[in-house]
């Protein structure tokens, strides 16, 4: 079984996202596009010959069929071993586990998260280090730079590796180890929370729904939630991963979980319904009759950690993405503890959860994750909420309505415009920025303008500097609003228009968030001209 060295042509476009390379399935099934990437992360990533590599995605269309790629190509290039999860399935948090568990020297990770699947999906690639987290960007850039001049690719002519049957493999004289994708990731969850009073909890009146979307969280969600902690069966729905997803967007929002929103509706709804998204690091909470917007998850999670055993003695601090409300801030100054603000992607909480100054974290885009791994944790977020709901014994509505009488409301929503023409899209941002200067200082709508930037963030780790990671207005109230556009889109540009508004009187902390930020949401529209420069009227999606 030799190993053979190709040639091959360049793509220009490889650069990854957000969070990865991330493309439609035609692109990356189209000649070399997934062996030239992958030949690009082992020309540039030399720690990975040798060691150990670390394989599985989200079960979507051609995860297989790339698994079996990547495999061949990992020892042509002279990867020590690789551990791929049974089916090649690993959901994003687990791979994270997994790469710290056995101290690998990095992971590929195939997923599009969110995004549908399907020969007509989106498919994509991610390379995450040592640490378990997303590449930082110096490695990313690394990597896309090499797309941009890689030659040739190696591959080894072997069969395929049997990935249905858990065992040692041997390709070519790499060993692959094909592993339960389940079992290191329940083990570390028993690690942190207290499965005993979740148990009762589940065990006893108290009913909970678990959406798995046919995503990859459901064996997770079966092993984890109905067969270690007791809860009816039943209790996980949509729990068979599918290729395509069944048609649907696996992605946990108001919109895209509607049947489970259902579910907590009136005296019948069930007490607490949560959904995690294609590749099981995002979480949707609802308590019954009520959304926990992520930005407030992430805020009431921080002020009740003791409630969780490995959190028994307080957290060492927290961080958010930048358009992620500041709700959280409010909970860090009252336990006098750290609070980042970061550019918005999960790599750039790696190296404050690596220092230990930070161990929660979170995003308003339904990601919210602690330092057990360095991935934002769908699962985990869903058991942190049983934990605080157990120990404290009262209905979701009640723990965050208390949390707003104490902290006070952070009014918040997102609006997406999907599918804008990247022209518009860059101009509007443009014209955006030509104007901050002015702005300070000046009155939009009757609210004074306290600062106008576009976002710049220096990692208080390393010193690395991101710049242009978003236009953020504050104002003197403590409202704000952001404009960014979307890196994980792949039709098109997203442009995200974040509205946020302070609400310190609990007498006025009930209005639908819509409502409540109307006014904001005008300004918003007049001073970046959204309707005239895109042509749209309203946003595709409200969060
Ligand atoms: C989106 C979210 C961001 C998240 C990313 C990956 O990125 O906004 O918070 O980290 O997906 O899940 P965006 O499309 O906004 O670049
Ligand atoms: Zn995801």
């Amino acid at each position: 079984m030799p190993s053979t060295t190709y040639s091959t042509a360049p793509y220009t476009d490889q650069r990854p996202g957000t969070s990865g390379l991330r493309k439609r399935v035609e692109v990356f099934r189209h000649g070399n596009y997934l062996k030239n990437f992958v030949q690009s992360v082992f020309d540039t990533q030399t720690e990975l010959a040798g060691n150990t590599l670390v394989l599985g995605g989200d079960g979507r269309f051609f995860n297989r069929d790339a698994i079996q790629v990547i495999l061949k190509m990992a020892s042509a290039n002279g990867i020590g071993r690789v551990i791929v999860g049974q089916g090649g399935l690993l959901s994003t948090p687990a791979a994270s586990c997994v790469i710290r568990k056995y101290k690998a020297a990095g992971g590929l990770i195939l997923s599009a998260s969110h995004n549908p699947g399907g020969p007509d999906g989106d498919f994509g690639i991610k390379f995450n280090t040592a640490n378990g987290g997303p590449a930082p960007e110096k490695v990313t850039e690394e990597i896309y730079a090499r797309t941009l001049e890689v030659g040739s690719y190696r591959l080894c002519d072997a069969a395929d590796v049997n990935l249905d049957k858990i065992g040692e493999y041997t390709l070519n004289k790499m060993p692959v180890q094909v592993i339960d994708p389940v079992t290191d990731y329940a083990e570390l969850m028993v690690s942190i929370f207290d499965f005993g009073a979740i148990s009762a909890l589940l065990k006893g009146s108290f009913r909970m729904r678990f959406d798995a979307m046919h995503a990859i969280t459901g064996p997770y969600a079966k092993r984890i939630l109905e067969q270690m902690l007791g809860a009816p069966k039943g209790t996980v729905i949509n729990g068979e991963p599918l290729e395509d997803f069944g048609g649907h967007h696996p992605d946990p929002n108001l919109v895209h979980a509607a049947e489970l929103v259902e579910m907590t509706r009136g005296p019948e709804g069930v007490d607490f319904a949560a959904a995690s998204d294609g590749d099981g690091d995002r979480n949707m909470i609802l308590g019954r009759d009520f959304f926990v917007t992520p930005s407030d998850s992430l805020a009431v999670l921080a002020a009740n950690a003791t409630c969780i055993p490995a959190h028994r003695n307080g957290i060492a601090g927290v961080a958010r993405s930048m358009p992620t409300s500041q709700a959280v801030d409010r909970v860090a100054t009252a336990f006098n503890i750290e609070c980042f603000e970061t550019p918005t992607g999960w790599k750039f909480f790696g190296n404050l959860l690596d220092a230990g100054r930070i161990t929660f974290c979170g995003e308003e885009s339904f990601g919210t994750g602690s330092d057990h791994v360095r991935e934002k944790d769908g699962l985990w977020a869903v058991l942190a909420w049983l934990n605080v709901l157990a120990i404290r014994k009262q209905s979701v509505a009640e723990i965050v309505t208390a949390h707003w009488q104490q902290y006070g409301r952070n009014y918040y929503s997102r609006h997406d415009y999907e599918g804008v023409k990247s022209k518009a899209a860059d101009e509007l941002m443009a014209g955006l920025r030509a104007r901050l200067p002015e702005l300070p200082g000046t009155l939009l709508d009757g609210l004074e303008v306290s600062y106008a930037d576009d976002f710049a963030y220096t990692d208080p780790i390393d010193g690395s500097i991101s710049q242009k990671q978003g236009v953020r207005i504050g104002f003197s109230s403590g409202s704000r609003i952001v404009f960014r556009l979307s890196g994980t889109g792949t039709v098109g540009a997203t442009l995200r228009v974040y509205l946020e508004a302070y609400e310190p009187d609990p007498s006025q902390q009930s209005l639908d968030p819509q409502v409540a930020l109307a006014g904001l949401i005008t300004t918003a529209n007049n001073l970046a001209g959204i309707s005239s420069i895109t042509g749209r009227k309203k946003p595709d999606v409200i969060t």
